[in-house]
């Protein structure tokens, strides 16, 4: 690791990744891993000694990607409207709600390295996203007309939790879209089918083919 959790955040960033466009979504730059950079290839146990946790901030994640390339295809589900992103990681889908003309976007992550990743993603795309670090799992969120939320049923209690929300969330009127790519978390019910996108490549995290990404109404 050329640099370690001890070094400023933004720095660390910067050194372990470069500017790239997701494959689907070339209207946005992202500060992203390649196969170039050690980060790429850390293993969990490499990463923890260092004391990092998992750099899902430095991929765009296939559900995230179909996310974005819907909102931007489709502005009316955030114009003049207010967006949270849930789980936001590099801030993809908060940046491409802000392009789409969402009148406010907050960005939502748990992971300060995330936090600070999507600050230098607004920044470098020109566009305002408002960051929050807490756990907003169960927050009523009163103050967003639109809930969105990119590759979020990777694990098993993540999956439980965040989509039990999201549901209660939909269930008090909140527009709520969530990107997938054929997680084996996401339950097989309750979504309406939007779109489905093919990705021509994606990171080295991925459990599942990550080609295929879908657009779910929750
Ligand atoms: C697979 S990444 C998806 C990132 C982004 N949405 C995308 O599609 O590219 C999942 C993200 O969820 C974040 N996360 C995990 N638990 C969370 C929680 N309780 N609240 C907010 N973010 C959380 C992680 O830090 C990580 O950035």
């Amino acid at each position: 690791m050329p640099q370690t959790a001890n070094a400023d955040p933004a720095e660390f960033i910067r050194a372990n990744t470069d500017l790239i466009m997701p494959p689907l979504v070339c209207e946005i730059n992202l500060l992203l891993a390649n196969e170039a950079q050690p980060i790429w290839l850390a293993t969990e146990a490499d990463l923890d000694e260092y004391g990092l946790p998992p750099p899902y901030w430095a991929f765009a994640w296939a559900g995230g990607q179909a996310l974005a390339r819907y909102i931007l295809d489709h502005p009316h589900e955030v114009q003049g409207k207010r967006v949270f992103d849930f789980a936001s990681g590099s801030g993809l889908v908060a940046i491409a709600a802000a392009m789409a003309g969402a009148i406010a976007v907050t960005a939502n992550d748990i992971d300060p390295f995330a936090i600070t990743a999507i600050a230098l993603n607004a920044n470098s795309n020109g566009v305002n996203v408002t960051t929050e670090i807490r756990d907003m799992i169960g927050q009523p969120l009163d103050e967003y007309d639109v809930l969105l939320a990119g590759d979020v049923c990777y694990e098993q209690s993540m999956a439980d939790r965040t989509i039990a929300w999201l549901r209660d969330r939909a269930a008090a009127n909140k527009s709520v879209l969530l990107g997938d790519p054929g997680r084996s978390y996401l339950p097989k019910t309750g979504m309406d089918w939007v779109i489905r996108y093919g990705i021509l490549e994606s990171g080295p995290l991925e459990d599942t083919d990550a080609r295929n990404a879908i657009v779910w109404r929750v």
